[in-house]
């Protein structure tokens, strides 16, 4: 079965159980600075999960487009990937662990459905600790639908549990299910950590807001979260047994080794780069795919970017692979957009800024690899001053390669683990702290970070968005578009068109307006309606965002009308006062606004 056919047949199955399709979230989160991508689909659900109704109802399902970096060393084994599809099934308050797990069990072994046979499937339930009690409700749905005892094991939080990604939030306990992969009969008892077992799907069962002084209180509504690996699942049904061979991972694959001339029977070091240029292919091209138009730099989502696409420059190279002016990523990028347009035709869209970007990007880092690595080598053979060779790479040595060659420092500990030596990681850190180039260290600490921050600073600061929308629309012309906005519980960052700097006379009168609208006291209200009629009613829309049918619209008063997922104020007189601190340059012909509410 292939991964299109597998997805509508997961949708339909929910459809035939009451769920409205959802479409997919974009990768990189809006107005959630804790998290750089979307890492599951529960990221764009949070407020949902609070409890904010849900413009589609109370079950939904969707297969939603995630990024992981946090897996990105597995990638090279035969089911880690950093970016992935992830079928789900939400409850938002309605069914609990029976109905999920039922239908988990159904949909993987019904005949009409993948009719997956019960002998290769495990499950682990929550083994209980201080906070919540061991799942015994989740291990007997699995046991009344005739998974043996052996083939349950219950597991620590560290396995069974999701959420909140941050420190506070949404999260319970979970029940993964797990597909032998092995050639030969799956054991009779299952063995979690036995490598044959793959993990192929999750329910949460999400009944719990974790606090900020780690306590644990029951949510007010409890919901269920699932999220099936749409790879996995096809490597499974396709009899495969790794995620490589399944029809489009193959096929860039194939590519990368035609590029490297690779052939005959690779060894264990090609496989693996041969994966790692596969998945950061298919990785960054999604990512620059995305509307928001990222592009790699040393901040945030473009420094992952940057990582990716570089990492996949010296993999390309330690393949074997002949560089000769022409850069190889635009290449590869192409067999992905072309494989996956149908279904994502924003990467259609937006072919020639992927190509450009990737061309950019790889000829800027031709330009010092060559001597970066020369440097590293010689690095690596200096002997210290009593003549012993090195064990790791300083402070000075690890700056030097990222500051004059352009080495993520990621990268510098791979080649370093090549040689078995080690790098001054938290030297490095200090050292480029000392040079302010901010950033790096928060981004990935914002990755493993958390969930949307919905707290009352935020919420404020996301209304203050709508009426400094309308505002500049006021001032500036009535064509200016939401290009991005970005929300912290300090200030409020929106992006906009608009091709010059604004005057300070200009600036002003933006603030005053939205102030006034503050004084007025008007009432925030939502709506749900199709998407043509918001759109004939005139509601904004962010531009090159996609909607789903129906949405939910919010009204300031008769100032402001927004399509948006919320959560926001009531009324106006909860905001305080608005102010400007910053107007500047973001991209060509995109500006970018920081304020905040005193
Ligand atoms: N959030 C859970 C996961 O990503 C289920 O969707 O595994």
């Amino acid at each position: 079965m292939k991964t299109t056919q597998l997805k509508e047949l997961y949708l339909k199955f929910f459809e035939s159980k009451n769920h409205k399709r959802i479409a997919s979230a974009s990768l990189i989160p809006e107005n959630d600075p804790s998290v750089l991508f979307t890492t599951a689909g529960m990221h764009p659900l949070v407020p949902f999960l609070l409890g904010h109704p849900h413009p589609s109802g109370k079950r939904l399902c969707d297969n939603q487009i995630c990024i992981r970096t946090g897996d990105i060393d597995e990638v090279g084994d035969a089911s880690h990937l950093t970016f992935f599809e992830m079928l789900g099934n939400w409850s938002l308050g309605e069914y609990f662990k029976e109905e999920a797990i039922s239908w988990s069990f159904e949909f993987l072994t019904g005949k009409d459905w993948l009719n997956l046979p019960i002998d290769k499937l495990a499950v682990t339930c929550f083994a209980g600790d201080k906070d919540a009690p061991r799942d015994t409700v989740a291990a007997n749905s699995w046991r009344k639908l005739g998974v043996a005892d052996d083939r349950i094991a219950f597991l620590q939080k560290e396995d069974n549990w999701w959420g909140p990604a941050g420190e506070i939030g949404p999260c319970g306990p979970d029940s993964e299910m797990f597909y032998w992969t092995g050639h030969d009969l799956a054991p009779k008892v299952f063995d979690p950590k036995d490598k044959h077992w793959v993990e192929i799907w999750n329910d949460v069962f999400m009944q719990y807001n974790k606090n900020k002084d780690g306590t644990f209180t029951p949510l007010a509504q409890k919901n269920v979260d699932t999220g099936l690996g749409v790879e996995r699942v096809a490597m499974v049904l396709q009899g495969k047994t790794n995620v490589y061979e399944i029809h489009q991972l193959h096929k860039i694959l194939e590519t990368v080794k035609e590029i490297a001339n690779v052939s005959g029977h690779p060894t264990h070091e090609q496989i693996n780069s041969l994966r790692i240029i596969t998945d950061h292919i298919r990785a960054s091209t999604f990512i620059l795919g995305d509307h928001r138009g990222i592009t790699p730099s040393n901040m945030d989502q473009g420094y992952i970017l940057r990582r990716f696409v570089r990492r996949i420059i010296r993999h390309l190279r330690l393949l074997g692979a002949k560089y000769s002016g022409k850069p190889l990523t635009p290449m590869l990028a192409e067999v992905v957009i072309d494989l996956y347009k149908d279904e994502y035709p924003m990467l259609n869209e937006r072919r020639d800024f992927i190509l450009t970007e990737l061309k950019r990007e790889e000829t800027k880092f031709r330009e010092t690899l060559e001597n970066g690595l020369k440097m590293f080598d010689k690095i690596v053979a200096s002997k210290d001053k009593e003549g012993q060779s090195k064990t790791a790479l300083s402070k000075e040595d690890a700056f030097l390669l990222y500051q004059s060659y352009g080495f993520p420092i990621e990268m510098i500990e791979e080649l370093a683990k090549e040689q078995k030596i080690s790098v001054d990681t938290a030297g490095f850190e200090e050292e480029y702290k000392k040079h302010q180039e901010l950033s790096r260290v928060g981004a990935e600490k914002k990755f493993k970070g958390g969930l949307a921050d919905s707290s009352e600073m935020t919420t404020k600061l996301h209304t203050a968005t709508h009426l400094l929308g309308e505002a500049l629309r006021q001032v500036l012309g009535n064509e200016i578009k939401q290009k991005g906005s970005n929300i912290t519980p300090e200030r409020l960052r929106f992006d906009f068109n608009f091709d010059r700097k604004l005057t300070p006379e200009e600036i002003k009168k933006i603030e005053s307006i939205v102030n006034m609208k503050i004084k007025e006291a008007l009432d925030v209200t939502r709506s749900e309606m199709s998407f043509e009629q918001a759109k004939e009613m005139g509601a904004q829309a962010e531009f090159g965002a996609k909607y789903p049918p129906i949405v939910s619209v919010y009204c300031v008063g008769e100032f402001s009308k927004e399509i948006c997922g919320g959560p926001h104020v009531g009324n106006l007189r909860e905001l305080g006062h608005f102010k400007i601190l910053k107007e500047e340059s973001s991209a060509q012909g995109v500006r970018r606004i920081k304020a905040v509410l005193e």
